[in-house]
């Protein structure tokens, strides 16, 4: 088996290696690899360049890498697999810029090839647009003839329909010698793996691809972002197939490694990415998104944004809460509006209602953090802990000065800056007296009035 992911990727216009431009949230030569790997050949060869930076390392030892240091077409890439891997049984090739062919299609293909006894069978489609694939060009009697890339074809050959997938099983003893008589004379000045299809002894089969979509290659960002779409509604499908109810398709985002339990809701404009794991019963958005977090059973999570974060089960969250990395909600915390958290442990059923900053800390169970409360926690060279303990009542706009240790069931006083410890089950205010004025306003508005007559009674 081999994956072709060296060459130039030109039409994508990016600095970016094109096989490692993610499609849900993966790289687009892993879902290839995937497919390769599902149908359990004996090795995974993948054609690299080694100067494109990334690639060998999204590989990542799960599979023989190959050098292909010059980009000089698909067949010099098939080229460089060395003589210990040429086998004389059936070789699998595709390529990485086609990541949606699910493994049943390439297992379907290789029972085909094993079947008939050709030298090469081809995954074929008839797509309604098959502008910029290769086309098979069919003799009397609908017998296969050749590959005509785009690039070198008539216009009559330009109007067939049905294309070469780039998706190969040849027999690896007719495949090897052919190749060594390739030539690079086209339009492109390249080595056409497709021209061994024409070198090759032996009987050439087809096979056609069911579903389209599968084949889809990527060579620009439009083809990238219709492999995005196709993606997603596999994703979403899944989900809904398993017990997820999304209530708006169309506008939420689910990366391919995400997991959802059954009998969660997902609410419109919700992207939830990377390596994030919702569980049952939860109601997730809208307008949320959620990256690289756990989400515990029968949580829920409205207008909000979480990176990094673990919710504990029946916790909820927002509207309008961020939650960074670090974060640990335990089981029925709430954290309300306009409330940002980072590298915080909130204990079981504390609230953090109302538009607070809670940094470095640490609070116990079943605490009530008032509306405003800040935990100053940077000093512009360091951060520094607040530990707050269970049952603790902090008064409203509260500012703890870190570090600092609040006991058990103590109390702040509503505005209170606290720069020292405050011992377990006491009271801590820091504020001036207030000082009332009786009957001042009446005062202060008759001396404005005045104020404001003489100046327009003045000629
Ligand atoms: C290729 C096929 C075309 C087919 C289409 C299907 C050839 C000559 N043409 O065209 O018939 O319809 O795919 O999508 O094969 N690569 C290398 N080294 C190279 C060049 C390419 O490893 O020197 C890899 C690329 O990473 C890519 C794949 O091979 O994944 C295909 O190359 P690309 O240039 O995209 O070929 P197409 O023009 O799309
Ligand atoms: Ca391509």
């Amino acid at each position: 088996m081999v994956v072709l992911a060296a060459g130039k990727g030109v039409r994508m216009k990016s600095r970016t290696p094109k096989v490692l431009h993610p499609i849900g949230g993966r790289p687009m030569l892993l879902w290839a690899l995937a497919a390769a790997q599902a149908i359990e050949p004996e090795r995974v060869l993948v054609v690299t360049d080694p100067r494109q930076d990334g690639v060998n390392a999204a590989v990542n030892g799960q599979a023989v890498t190959v050098p292909q240091r010059e980009p000089l077409g698909t067949g010099h890439a098939l080229a460089q697999v060395t003589p210990e891997h040429r086998g004389d049984g059936p070789v699998v090739v595709i390529y990485a810029d086609t990541p949606l062919l699910r493994a049943e299609t390439l297992a379907r293909l290789v029972e085909a090839h094993g079947k008939s006894g050709a030298a090469v069978t081809l995954l074929t489609a008839r797509l309604a647009d098959p502008h910029g694939y290769g086309r098979i060009v069919r003799g009397r009697g609908g017998a296969f003839k050749a590959i005509v890339e785009e690039k070198d074809a008539t216009p009559a050959e330009r109007a067939l329909q049905e294309v070469n997938t780039g998706v190969y099983c040849f027999t690896g003893s007719a495949l090897w010698p052919a190749l060594q008589r390739l030539e690079n004379r086209n339009r492109a000045g390249e080595y056409y793996l497709t021209d061994v299809v024409g070198l090759i002894k032996g009987r050439v089969q087809t096979v056609a691809v069911d579903d389209p979509d599968e084949v889809l290659g990527i060579n620009d960002r439009r083809q990238l972002a219709q492999a995005e779409t196709i993606v997603r509604r596999r994703m979403l499908d899944q989900l809904m197939e398993a017990g997820v109810t999304i209530i708006d398709p169309q506008t939420t985002f689910i990366d391919a490694a995400v997991a959802v339990g059954q009998d969660t809701t997902i609410h419109p404009f919700t992207v939830l990415a990377g390596d994030t794991r919702i569980g049952r019963d939860c109601a997730i958005g809208p307008y949320t998104q959620i990256r690289d977090s756990t989400v515990e059973d029968g949580a829920t999570i409205e207008r909000s944004h979480l990176d990094g974060a673990g919710v504990g089960p029946r916790a909820t969250v927002g509207p309008f809460a961020r939650l960074r990395p670090g974060t640990r909600l335990e089981e029925g915390v709430k954290v309300g509006t306009h409330t940002e958290i980072k590298n915080s442990r909130i204990g079981p059923r504390t609230a953090v209602g109302h538009f607070s900053y809670i940094g470095d800390t640490t609070i116990g169970a079943d605490a009530n953090i008032g509306a405003g409360t800040v935990t100053a926690n940077w000093d512009g060279f360091a951060h520094h802990e607040t530990h707050i303990g269970d049952r603790v009542q902090v008064g409203s706009d509260t500012i703890f000065v870190a570090p600092v240790v609040v006991g058990n069931d103590a109390y702040t006083g509503a505005g209170s800056v606290i720069t020292e410890d405050v011992p377990g089950g006491s009271l801590a205010v820091e504020r001036t007296e207030t000082k009332v004025a009786e009957g001042w306003t009446e005062r202060y508005r008759s001396r404005r009035r005045a104020a404001a007559q003489k100046e327009v009674g003045q000629p």
